[in-house]
């Protein structure tokens, strides 16, 4: 799977956001080594605070579809922004998956090309238990 094509399938998940409060629709798919994908979009709640976004909602539709494989790389897509980065909290969940500060973070940049990031870039510091 290369990165456009990931990008690609993040922009149609992110067509099924349900995002009737801040009308921004994000999708999200993650690569595994397995050769699996899962998409995921952002998912709303009148009680705000508990909207799901579109990255955590692509790792959990993996975890709960029995993933094993190891996370190689996310594309994140909104068509209401370039350089659609992930939130502080999707980020440390991506770094709940990181193993050796590798995993791809795919966005598409202001020329409609590939920006990749690691997420060390992106969350230095991070909070782990050991
Ligand atoms: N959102 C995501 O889906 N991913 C992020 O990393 C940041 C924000 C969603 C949550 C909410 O539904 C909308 O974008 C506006 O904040």
């Amino acid at each position: 799977m290369n990165n456009y094509e990931l990008l690609e399938l993040a922009k149609e998940a992110s067509k099924n956001a349900y995002c009737i409060y801040s009308n921004f629709p994000v999708g999200a798919c993650v690569f595994y080594s397995s050769g699996n994908y899962y998409k995921g979009c952002n998912i709303e709640n009148s009680s705000y605070g508990l909207s799901l976004c579109a990255e955590r909602n692509a790792i959990s539709t993996a975890i709960s579809s029995g993933e094993k494989g190891q996370l190689l790389k996310i594309a994140i897509y909104s068509p209401k922004s370039k350089n659609c980065f992930p939130c502080g909290a999707c980020r440390q969940w991506l770094q709940e998956f990181e193993e050796g500060q590798n995993i791809e973070i795919i966005l598409e940049n202001e020329n409609s090309e590939c920006s990749i990031y690691k997420i060390n870039d992106i969350l230095p510091y991070s909070f782990k238990l050991v």
